[in-house]
């Protein structure tokens, strides 16, 4: 377990597609767990592979609601309705912007056992695997973002970052 360093937007790597996960790997493992001590000691709610530095399509997710989400290969089938809220993200610390997303997606992807599965998000939780997977194909929510960034403090970001 390692708490690995976060890019940051202006690195290349961030607009980069990443490449399908083939098989699981001790060092594929170790990658996973290593994103979620990242995430949570940065105080996010979903961290994509690339944002350490990793050109694989792997997300996790934790959005207290009792789960901790490991997608690999993320494949969003649905999407419905819309919800427009505030959005920050690890690699573009110390902003928010006003993001419009699906209010529903239902997701397929594998597990850290490779297993297929299927899983379908509502509100907050559809909000984060949007954002993760967009990071898997190279883009950023600033893209998105309806009018300008705003500065956000620590304190504020804390609980809306992903
Ligand atoms: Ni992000």
């Amino acid at each position: 377990m390692a708490i690995r360093s976060i890019r940051t937007i202006g690195d290349e790597i961030l607009t980069k597609e990443c490449k399908p996960v083939k098989e699981m790997t001790e060092h594929t493992s170790e990658l996973i767990e290593d994103m979620f001590d990242t995430m949570y000691e940065a105080g996010g709610v979903g961290l994509a592979a690339p944002q350490v530095g990793i050109r694989k399509q792997i997300v996790v997710i934790d959005v207290e609601d009792g789960n901790q989400y490991v997608l690999i290969n993320p494949v969003i089938l649905e999407m419905e309705g819309a919800q427009t809220g505030p959005e920050g993200c690890l690699s573009v610390p110390g902003k928010s912007g006003t993001v419009t997303r699906p209010e529903k997606v239902k997701v397929r992807a594998l597990d850290r056992e490779m297993k297929e599965f299927e899983l379908e998000g509502e509100g907050f939780l559809a909000r984060a695997i949007c954002h993760e997977c967009d990071h898997l194909h190279g883009h950023l929510y600033v893209e998105l973002a309806e009018g300008p960034l705003e500065d956000v403090t620590e304190q504020e970001e804390s609980g809306q970052e992903d």
